[in-house]
């Protein structure tokens, strides 16, 4: 795989504005392209910020949101209103202030009876938009993928040393909590579905994120206990957006945007 288009911010807010213009290039691309957007959003502080600036009227504007179909890269086993929901933060950042159909919106459920159960659905309901058996080859290509990065090197709900790491032959699983807050059980994409997305996009800001940034960049990959270096879109292209305290220990790069 080539390396990653490395995109150091000075700040957070200047990473977040900058991944919003991204995501508003990529999805103009893809409906011009291919007619629609498939976007799955992530958890996370940095998306967070990043949401609040797609949905500002400069951005929002420039999106056919009729043609956006929205989906979850992992989620929190808890119900949409609590304030852990990763998609219910998405909603309340960017979803209940664009004019997205309700019906393209596809958030994880968590009203069902178990972690295990909300898989499996969510991996129904995968099957039924791509059209394909669930599970089965070719393993459905999103348009745009993002992701944060936790400190401990997870994505999306793969956490280091957990047998999630090992699923492939599903679209989606379910994990037992990681060592890092929240400690509920998590919903979560698998690797091979993460690495068929047309296009990966880190969002990573913060000096406590430095070491691990680097672990990632830097050293020989080591999926299981860094799962974030297992993410290498196979035909895909993989972007990072780093702020400068979260690139700190990377050496220096283009002056900052
Ligand atoms: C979750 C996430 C998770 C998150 C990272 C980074 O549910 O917690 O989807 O993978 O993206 O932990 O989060 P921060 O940006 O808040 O550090």
């Amino acid at each position: 795989m080539s390396k990653p288009d490395l995109n150091r911010h000075g700040n957070s807010e200047t990473l977040a504005a900058g991944a919003a213009d991204f995501i508003v290039a990529a999805a103009r691309k893809s409906i011009l392209e291919r007619k629609r957007f498939t976007l799955v959003l992530t958890g996370g502080s940095t998306p967070e910020q990043t949401y609040r600036m797609l949905a500002r009227p400069e951005r929002a504007s420039q999106v056919d949101w009729s043609r956006m179909f929205v989906f979850a890269g992992d989620e929190r086993f808890v119900p949409e209103s609590d304030s852990r929901s990763n998609f219910g933060m998405a909603r309340r950042a960017l979803l209940d202030h664009v004019p997205v159909p309700a019906e393209n919106l596809f958030p994880i459920s968590t009203s069902c009876a178990s972690p295990a159960e909300g898989a499996r659905l969510y991996g129904e309901l995968l099957g039924r938009f791509f059209n394909q058996a669930p599970g089965s080859a070719p393993v459905p290509a999103f348009d745009l993928l993002l992701l944060g990065l936790g400190d401990d090197g997870h994505v999306a709900s793969l956490f280091p040393g957990m047998p999630t790491l090992d699923v492939k032959e599903q679209w989606v699983t379910w994990s037992p909590p990681g060592t890092l807050p929240p400690p509920v059980d998590r919903i979560t994409l698998t690797i091979p579905v993460i690495n068929a997305a047309r296009s990966v996009l880190f969002l990573v800001s913060g000096e406590k994120k430095a070491a691990i940034v680097y672990r990632v960049l830097e050293d020989p990959p080591d999926y299981k206990r860094v799962p974030a270096t297992g993410v290498r879109p196979s035909s895909g292209s993989l972007h990072w957006f780093i702020d400068e305290p979260a690139a700190s220990k990377l050496g220096p790069g283009e002056p900052p945007a």
